[in-house]
């Protein structure tokens, strides 16, 4: 008799102790955890508010993560570790992800890739700011990947990652801030299109999205922390912007997603405070 196996993944929770905007959140995520632990919760990127320029904000991830009352793993979003090389340079704003910024994400973290078996699944994580960056790191992870894949045996497959494969279509073939870079695209795909893969758990977007890609459902979680209006950032998926998080429930041969949103989390507005918390974004604005 299969156990069906309750996941929480929550993702964007912009965490810092320099700049404790949404904290109030990650309390009160935290608190829900307590009340109905999962097995596992899972923390899909922009862990932090801005890790890659302040690593204090790391080390506050990881503190803040001590403090849930089940296990956890989590993954790098480009607010941790930087961005797409190609598109870090504007206005300054956007670092781009280099080995020593993985190091220190790692250093202050763990793993940026992992595998949890549970039951009869394998979830994996990684790296998506590795995807088209062309450092050695992202070489070394396609590899590491497929071999997860393929060990997996007779496991069905569940991949997560901080940025989604595509927002609107996997045709896209502009480099976008919004999804993993298109010359990455093919071979992601190819990798997710594995007859045991059901699930592909991404977040960045700061909207919550599903949607089917042949076998496999696309889900994007929601912002623990905060939502912009379409003033600061325009629609992306066309998906719904409201702070909250996702319960998958894994069953013997399928996966059930359920959005959490509303619940007793503060919907904080990313304009009301951005000039606090991202100052650096002013020069973004300021060179359009
Ligand atoms: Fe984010
Ligand atoms: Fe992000």
């Amino acid at each position: 008799m299969f156990e069906p196996i309750r996941v929480v993944q929550v993702s964007d929770t912009h965490l810092s102790h320099r700049r404790s905007h949404f904290v109030d959140n990650w309390y009160r995520f935290s608190a829900a955890m307590a009340a109905v632990p999962p097995r596992l919760v899972i923390n899909t990127g922009d862990c932090s508010l801005a890790g890659c320029r302040h690593p204090a904000d790391l080390v506050a991830v990881a503190d803040l993560h001590r403090t849930l009352p089940v296990a956890s793993r989590m993954l790098p979003g480009n607010h941790d570790v930087g961005d797409h090389p190609r598109l870090s340079n504007v206005g300054g704003f956007r670092l781009p992800i280099t080995e020593s910024r993985l190091q220190v994400y790692r250093d202050a973290i763990g793993p940026d890739r992992w595998i949890e078996d549970l039951g009869g699944w394998r979830l994996i994580g990684v790296n998506s700011l590795l995807m088209g960056s062309e450092l050695r790191a992202e070489t070394e992870q396609w590899r590491w990947l497929q071999q997860a894949i393929v060990s997996a045996g007779e496991r069905l497959l569940a991949l997560f990652l901080h940025k989604p494969p595509f927002v609107a279509s996997p045709d896209e073939r502009e480099l976008s801030y919004w999804s993993i870079d298109p010359a990455s695209r093919s071979l992601l795909l190819s990798l997710i299109d594995d007859p045991r893969m059901r699930l592909v758990g991404c977040g960045h977007l700061h909207e919550h999205f599903q949607r089917r890609y042949r076998h496999v459902e696309i889900v994007c979680c929601p912002s623990l922390a905060f939502v912009a209006s379409t003033a600061l950032q325009p629609q992306i998926s066309g998906g719904v912007r409201e702070v909250g998080f996702l319960e998958h429930i894994f069953h013997e041969d399928r996966v059930v997603t359920r959005p959490i949103m509303g619940f007793e989390l503060t919907h904080h507005v990313l304009d009301a405070v951005v000039d606090e918390v991202y100052p650096e974004k002013r020069l973004l604005a300021d060179s359009a």
